[in-house]
């Protein structure tokens, strides 16, 4: 029986998602409770070596079936090794990125088909969803002026707009269909009115 939470946070590129995965951190640490930090694709030794394959520039095209592919096998991994024993311990789990992100990025981005998405989601993890998910969401003219400004762009970062536009409202079509589960925050406010507003939705998470 797990009794830990697991906690996703999601959301376009350079919208201030590690800056809040640290804050949510330190806000649960203070609540007393111990948390693991974690990322997808990546989390364990295996599923970062899964990271770089998918990540890096690479001459040869990637086929979407390769990736879609490959990011359920780096979370078979991560949920096996690290975040289905941190449950089990009592710990909390914060992830940089989880399975919403597969049906933005592989279903919205790639357009995929997303029956195939859930086929895989089923067969990987079972019944098994995040507690609470933040969709960090704002206009992509703001993320994609934020990674401009970055030096070395990944092989998903050098995506042209309408990629990331799809990416956007598969994320939201993902909040429409879990509004118990996913809370959308707006990443166009300041970050005090960004944290106040996940501190809103962590409160009753602490509360059960
Ligand atoms: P990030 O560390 O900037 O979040 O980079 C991870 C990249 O991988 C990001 O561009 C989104 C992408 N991604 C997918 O395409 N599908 C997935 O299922 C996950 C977890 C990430």
């Amino acid at each position: 029986m797990e009794s830990g939470q697991f906690i996703t946070l999601e959301g376009g590129e350079g919208l201030g998602k590690s800056t809040n995965l640290h804050f949510i951190k330190s806000f649960l640490e203070n609540q007393g409770l111990s948390v693991v930090v974690t990322r997808e694709p990546g989390g364990t030794p295996l599923a970062e070596q899964i990271r770089s394959l998918l990540l890096e520039e690479r001459a040869e095209a990637v086929a979407d079936k390769t990736e879609l592919l490959l990011m359920f096998s780096a979370r078979a991994q991560h949920l096996k090794e690290v975040i289905h024993p941190a449950l089990a311990q009592g710990q909390w789990v914060i992830s940089d990125r989880f399975t919403d992100a597969t049906y933005a990025y592989q279903g919205g981005g790639r357009q995929m088909e997303v029956s195939l998405i859930q086929q895989l989601e089923t067969w990987v993890q079972g019944l098994f969803r995040p507690d609470l998910t933040f969709l960090l969401d704002a206009p992509i003219s703001v993320s994609m002026q934020r990674v401009k400004e970055r030096l070395n762009n990944d092989r998903f970062e050098q995506e042209q707009l309408p990629f990331f536009e799809r990416v956007r409202e598969a994320y939201l079509v993902q909040a429409r269909n879990h509004p118990d589960r996913i809370q959308v925050i707006n990443a166009n406010q300041s970050l005090e009115l960004v944290q106040q507003d996940m501190v809103a939705h962590l409160l009753p998470l602490l509360q059960k």
